[in-house]
C-alpha cells in the first residue's frame, strides 16, 4: 500500500489522532527494524504526552540481528517498552501481550487505589503507512478484523477489539507520514519499498543500494551474484545483470530489470538480514 500525502491529508491525520489518543492509556508504535528513525514521525512524541509508549521493531525478520538489538537499547534507554516482531507470526504476540501489561501496570495500580477493579487498559496502534500495523492487528486479536487500506481522515463510530479481559484495542491504527523534507529518510523509505517505485528512478535506487551494500554489508553480493566487489555500483549492476541473464534483444545489458532484481532480492530478505540504520549514527 503507498499513500500520496498532502498538507490536508496530514491536519486531518493529526487532528484524528489527538482525538483518538485522548481515549487510550497506551500508544503501541510500528516502526521498521531496517530503518527505525526514517521509518518514524516524530510528532508522536509530542501526540502521544503523558501516554505509556510502545514501540515495535517491526519486520524484524528482515532486518540485521545486532542492530535489531543495538535499536532495542536505544529505545529503551529514550524511556520506551520495546518488542522486536514479526507482525505475521502469532508466536511474537506473546512478548507484546506480556510487555503490554507491564507497560501499564502503573495505571492498573492507580486504578486498585481509585478502588477501580479489571478496567481494561485501551491501547491505540501508530505509524506510517506499510510498517505492518493492519497486520499487527489481525495477528494479534486473532482473527481479520482490522481493515487493510485505511484512508486517514475517514471517520467512523469508534469500534474496540477486545483482546482478553486487560486489553482493548482501538479497531483502527493511527496513521502518521514519513518526514518527506529529509532526502536520506525518503532514499531509505523507497528502499525498503515504501514509496512507489514508479515515481522513482529505479536504476539510480539500485545504484546507491549497492554502494550502501558494499559499504555496510562486504561479501553479501559477491556471495549472491558470484562477482567481486570493485569497481563503480554502475559496474557491480552490469556484473549482476550479466549473472542473471539480464538482457535485452540485441544482446545489450538491460540495467532496469537487473536494478528491479536486486531490489526486490533486498526488499524480500533474500540478500539477507539487513538494516539501513545504525543505532549509534542516529543517536
Ligand atoms: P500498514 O497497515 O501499516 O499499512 O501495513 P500492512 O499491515 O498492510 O503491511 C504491509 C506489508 O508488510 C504487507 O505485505 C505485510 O504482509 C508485510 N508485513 C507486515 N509485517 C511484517 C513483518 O513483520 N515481516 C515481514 N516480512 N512482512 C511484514 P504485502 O501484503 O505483501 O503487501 P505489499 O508489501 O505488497 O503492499
Amino acid at each position: 500500500m503507498q499513500f500520496q500525502w498532502y498538507p490536508g491529508h496530514m491536519t486531518k491525520a493529526k487532528r484524528q489522532m489527538q482525538e483518538d489518543i485522548k481515549l487510550v492509556d497506551l500508544v503501541i508504535e510500528l516502526v521498521d527494524a531496517r530503518i527505525p528513525v526514517s521509518s518514524r514521525n516524530p510528532d508522536i512524541d509530542t501526540l502521544g504526552k503523558g501516554k505509556a509508549r510502545l514501540i515495535l521493531l517491526n519486520k524484524s525478520d528482515l532486518a540485521d540481528e545486532r542492530k535489531n538489538e543495538g535499536w532495542t537499547e536505544f529505545f529503551k534507554k529514550k524511556g520506551y517498552y520495546v518488542v522486536r516482531m514479526d507482525a505475521r507470526n502469532k508466536g511474537s504476540m506473546k512478548q507484546v501481550s506480556a510487555i503490554i501489561a507491564e507497560a501499564c501496570k502503573e495505571k492498573t495500580e492507580r486504578d486498585l487505589r481509585r478502588g477501580i477493579k479489571n478496567r481494561p487498559v485501551r491501547a491505540m496502534v501508530v505509524g506510517i503507512p506499510n510498517v505492518g500495523k493492519s497486520t499487527f492487528i489481525n495477528t494479534f486479536a486473532g482473527k481479520a478484523c482490522a481493515k487493510t487500506g485505511n484512508k486517514p481522515g475517514v471517520t467512523k463510530g469508534k469500534q474496540w477489539i477486545r483482546l482478553n479481559k486487560n486489553v482493548e484495542l482501538l479497531d483502527t491504527p493511527g496513521i502518521l507520514w514519513p518526514k518527506f523534507e529529509d532526502q536520506s529518510v525518503g532514499l531509505r523509505l523507497a528502499l525498503i519499498g515504501s514509496i512507489k517505485d514508479d515515481i522513482l528512478n529505479i536504476d539510480e535506487l539500485s545504484l546507491e543500494l549497492i554502494q550502501i551494500l558494499r559499504e555496510e554489508y562486504p561479501g553479501v553480493l559477491k556471495e549472491r551474484y558470484g562477482m567481486e566487489e570493485e569497481g563503480t555500483p554502475a559496474e557491480m549492476l552490469e556484473k549482476i545483470a550479466l549473472n542473471r541473464g539480464c538482457i535485452k534483444k540485441g544482446n545489450e545489458v538491460d540495467y532496469a530489470k537487473a536494478a528491479a532484481l536486486v531490489l526486490d532480492e533486498f526488499r524480500t530478505g533474500k540478500l539477507g538480514k539487513i538494516s539501513l540504520e545504525k543505532p549509534e549514527v542516529e543517536a
